[in-house]
This record gives C-alpha cells, sequence and structure tokens, in this order.
C-alpha cells in the first residue's frame, strides 16, 4: 500500500492513477482544501489534514504502508510571500509531522515533492541538481528545509527518499478522467486555455523586457503523465538500492510565455487575448532543468517533449470539464 498525500490535487491525482494501473493499492490522505475528491479514482481517500497527529498514526497503525509520497502542501509563491507562516506550518510543520508518524512505524520509503524553487535564481542553465540551492521565497525555502530534514533522518533513522524538484507540471491525463483545476489558477497553461475558450477575457504577460528571444519569461514544461512515471521509477530504484538522492524532473527544452500563447492559439484554434503587465518581482527570466540524472538513474523517458502535445492534453481536459 502506498500512501500518498494531496492526492486529490493536481500532480498527486495522476500520480495515483500510474500507481494503480501499475498494480499499487493507494491510499490518499487529503483535507480538500485544494484538492478535488471526484479526483481520487482510485484506491482509498482519507478525508484529514497532516496536522491531525493522532489519524497520522492510525494511518500507519492500520494500515501495511510500503512508501510514503508527499504531495499535501502549498504551492503559491506570491501567497508564500504575503503569508510565510501559513507556509512554514503546513509545508514544513505538517511534514515533520508526518515524518514522526513514519519513522515510528515500519515504512521506510519516502518520496518527496519539491521544486526547482528551491534552487533560486539560476547561476547557469540547464540547472543540474549541484545547482547552489538559494531560494528567494518562503515556498522553496520551506520545501528546501524539507530536503535537508529529509538527509538527516536518512542518516539517523534509515529513511530512504527521493527529493524530486519538479519544474513546471503542465497537461492533463490523456485518458482525460483528471487534469489541472487549481483555484485560485496562477499556472500559464490552464490561463491560456480559459483565455482561448472565453472563460477569461485575458491573459497576463508578466515582463517583456527580458534577456530572452522574445523578452517573455523561458520555463521547463513537464507533462504530469510523466512526472507520474518518474514517481514509480523512483519508488522502484529506492526499493531495488536503498539509495536516498535527488532529482531533477523536467523536459530541458525551454518555451517562453509567448511560444506557449502562440502554441495554444494553433492547438484551440482561437485567438487569445494576451495583455502585457510589467515583471512579477521574484521571477528569473529562465529556468530550465536538466533531468540527464533521472534519465540515467531512474530510466525515466519523459514521453512528452513537444509543448503542442502538452496543451493538446490540457485542451482535451478543458473542454470536457469546463
Ligand atoms: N504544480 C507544479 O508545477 C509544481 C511544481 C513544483 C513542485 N510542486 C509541488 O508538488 C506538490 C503538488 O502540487 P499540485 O500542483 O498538485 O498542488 P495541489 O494544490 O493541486 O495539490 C496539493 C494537495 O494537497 C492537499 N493538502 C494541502 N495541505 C494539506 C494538509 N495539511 N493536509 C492534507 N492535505 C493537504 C490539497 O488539498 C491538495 O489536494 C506540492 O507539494 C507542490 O509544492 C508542484
Amino acid at each position: 500500500m502506498i500512501l500518498i498525500t494531496g492526492g486529490a490535487g493536481y500532480i498527486g491525482s495522476h500520480v495515483n492513477k500510474e500507481l494503480s494501473r501499475k498494480g499499487y493499492d493507494t491510499i490518499v490522505l487529503d483535507n480538500l482544501v485544494h484538492g478535488h475528491e471526484e479526483s481520487v479514482k482510485w484506491g482509498k481517500l482519507v478525508k484529514g489534514d497532516l496536522s491531525d497527529e493522532d489519524l497520522l498514526d492510525d494511518i500507519f497503525g492500520n494500515n501495511d504502508i510500503e512508501a510514503v509520497m508527499h504531495f499535501a502542501a502549498y504551492a503559491y509563491v506570491g501567497e508564500s510571500v504575503e503569508d510565510p507562516q501559513k507556509y512554514y506550518l503546513n509545508n514544513v510543520k505538517n511534514a515533520l509531522n508526518l515524518l514522526k508518524a513514519l519513522n515510528a512505524s515500519d515504512t521506510r520509503h519516502f518520496i518527496f515533492s519539491s521544486t526547482c524553487a528551491t534552487y533560486g535564481v539560476p547561476e547557469e542553465v540547464p540547472i543540474t541538481e549541484d545547482h547552489s540551492q538559494k531560494p528567494v521565497n518562503p515556498y522553496g525555502r520551506g520545501k528546501l528545509m524539507i530536503e535537508r530534514v529529509l538527509r538527516d533522518y536518512s542518516e539517523a533513522y534509515g529513511l530512504k527518499y527521493a527529493s524530486l524538484r519538479y519544474f513546471n507540471a503542465a497537461g492533463a491525463d490523456p485518458g482525460t478522467e483528471i487534469g489541472e483545476d487549481h483555484d485560485p489558477e496562477t499556472h500559464l497553461i490552464p490561463l491560456v486555455l480559459a483565455a482561448a475558450s472565453g472563460a477569461r477575457e485575458n491573459v497576463e504577460i508578466y515582463g517583456t523586457d527580458y534577456p530572452t528571444p522574445d523578452g517573455t519569461c523561458v520555463r521547463d514544461y513537464i507533462h504530469v503523465s510523466d512526472l507520474a512515471g518518474a514517481h514509480i521509477k523512483a519508488l522502484e530504484n529506492l526499493k531495488r538500492t536503498s539509495q536516498s538522492d535527488v532529482f531533477n524532473l523536467g523536459n530541458g527544452n525551454g518555451f517562453s510565455v509567448r511560444e506557449v500563447i502562440s502554441a495554444a492559439e494553433k492547438v484551440t484554434g482561437s485567438k487569445i487575448n494576451a495583455v502585457e503587465a510589467p515583471r512579477r518581482p521574484g521571477d528569473p527570466a529562465v529556468l530550465v532543468g536538466s533531468a540527464q540524472k533521472a534519465r540515467e538513474i531512474l530510466g525515466w523517458q519523459p514521453r512528452y517533449d513537444d509543448l503542442s502535445a502538452i496543451i493538446e492534453t490540457a485542451w482535451k481536459w478543458h473542454k470536457k470539464n469546463r
């Protein structure tokens, strides 16, 4: 049995699907603050909060949990700057609660949703795992703290972990059973698609004077089903080698905001009203990761390296659900 915290959310629900497709039993713990009950289509759902230590002990005590995949967290960078306490309590303190319950149990394998935000402003791209980690916001700092905690706990308690540093998760389940539905939505592709379908009037481009080919920010978009596949590979690697490690999960290709908008116009056949706005503080010009290590050590092979193909899956899901 695999415990998936935050399994009613965007990435966790796709991993839940992939785990069950591979024959794993799953149990999702989610407080549904940002998740959706209808996204838990596989395994069992426990509605509850990571701050509830008794509940965590019950879950570990009453289920034969071979590994934990920990997605539950808040993930709005801007909000983390305005209300850091909210982020440290949920993303750090609640993660420590989870690890405490795990340490008291027989479970030894832990897969952690970390982020490229732990790197801060890149000194060179593509970013590799040994790039310095100097996060520039409380969201990134909280995630980095848990990476460090995992390192200490693995040395002291024999916990085996994989910290997976995702770049921008994008797209939706090609079977359109689940997709991206954040509220509020801050991710570019769903915003662009909402503008294409008329659900939003426009989409804002934050900054058009970056030192990039078209002046807009460049990001690395990784398909959520490819991310899901990487979690299974990371779990299998932990079981096989008992070797804790850290992996970037990205495409290695960068796409600018304008490139995303123009690809979405082609996929949807609609004109998208893009409005130029000032830069947002703390947005690096280019964030692109090297996932060479995950390819080599985990044998991970992302299927979607084409931006249009990624957007197409998101668009299919958007049309079905909106
Ligand atoms: N989406 C991305 O591009 C991206 C990039 C890098 C890292 N991440 C990380 O991946 C993870 C998943 O991201 P997502 O986009 O799927 O977010 P999401 O908000 O869709 O999913 C998070 C889930 O966790 C649940 N949750 C939050 N706090 C909880 C608590 N205290 N107890 C129980 N459940 C709780 C929410 O209800 C939600 O269902 C997060 O840890 C995020 O920081 C995401």
